[in-house]
């Protein structure tokens, strides 16, 4: 099945379980939002699915993610080559300040190629992932100078370009709309809804409303246990859960 699967996912910090026992499936074609209380391990589980995690020192998982078939902690896998699949955007839009926005948007290029791109190949594919984020109008009277002068929601969308341009099969997006105005946040959710014809999306969000609007499917996470996880609607409509009622309606976690 496409997208991502997780089995009996642990993940540790040293001593410290994080994660416990999380089974979930991330449906391709389609977006996941992932929320819970600060803390109990959103983020944590968005780097177990690129092999992330493992970079942190005394940082150990345990389980089985599989991403489109592939068993992505099985010996011999190539943690690089997993984490060109499986793209990341965070918080705060990380752009290189003395890049210019060419640059910017085909560094990842650059990093993750094994072989070497062409410029003409490198253009194209600069060129592509600025129109599919609709930055292109707004940039390319200016790709070769720094990217300073753009907006936040602008920046955001420069990093989803640099993601997109080395072809991932999935985003993971983590509070990609926290720093941003409700308007930059509104069109970082079209695009959203745009790009899960081609992705798998998961999405982090603290942002009840943003959840509600954008998502497929929803899973609740407390204290690095997966409480509920079902169809947007079921989990806000009709949680099982009283934890996960009292999480989403803001009486108490
Ligand atoms: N690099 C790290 N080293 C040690 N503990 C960490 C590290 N990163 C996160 N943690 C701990 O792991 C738990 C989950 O953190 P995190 O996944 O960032 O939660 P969330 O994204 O849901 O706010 C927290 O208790 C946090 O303090
Ligand atoms: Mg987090």
């Amino acid at each position: 099945m496409a997208g991502i699967q997780v089995e009996a996912l642990h993940a540790w910090y040293g001593r410290d379980l994080i994660l416990k026992q999380v089974d979930l499936v991330f449906p391709g074609k389609a977006i996941t939002a992932v929320i819970g209380p600060s803390g109990c391990g959103k983020s944590t589980l968005l780097r177990c699915l690129n092999r992330m995690h493992e970079l942190v020192p005394g940082a150990r998982v345990a389980g089985r993610v599989v991403l489109n078939e592939t068993d992505i902690y099985h010996y011999g896998v190539n943690p690089v080559e997993i984490r060109r699949r499986v793209g990341m955007v965070f918080q705060n839009p990380n752009i290189f300040p003395t890049m210019t926005i060419f640059q910017n948007v085909g560094v990842g290029l650059a990093l993750a190629g094994r072989q070497r791109y062409r410029h003409r190949q490198l253009e194209t594919r600069v060129v592509k992932s600025l129109q599919q984020v609709g930055l292109w109008e707004e940039v390319k009277d200016r790709l070769h100078r720094t990217a300073t002068g753009l907006s936040a929601g602008q920046l955001q969308r420069l990093c989803i370009a640099r993601t997109l341009a080395v072809e991932p099969e999935v985003l993971l997006m983590d509070e990609p709309c926290s720093a941003l105005d409700p308007i930059a946040a509104i069109r970082i959710e079209e695009l959203m809804r745009e790009l899960k014809a081609s992705y798998t999306i998961i999405l982090v969000t603290h942002n009840m409303q943003q959840a509600a609007r954008v998502a497929d499917f929803t899973a609740f996470i407390s204290r690095g246990e997966l409480i509920e996880y079902g169809s947007t609607p079921e989990v806000f409509l009709r949680p099982r859960d009283l934890r996960t009622e009292r999480y989403i309606t803001g009486t108490g976690g």
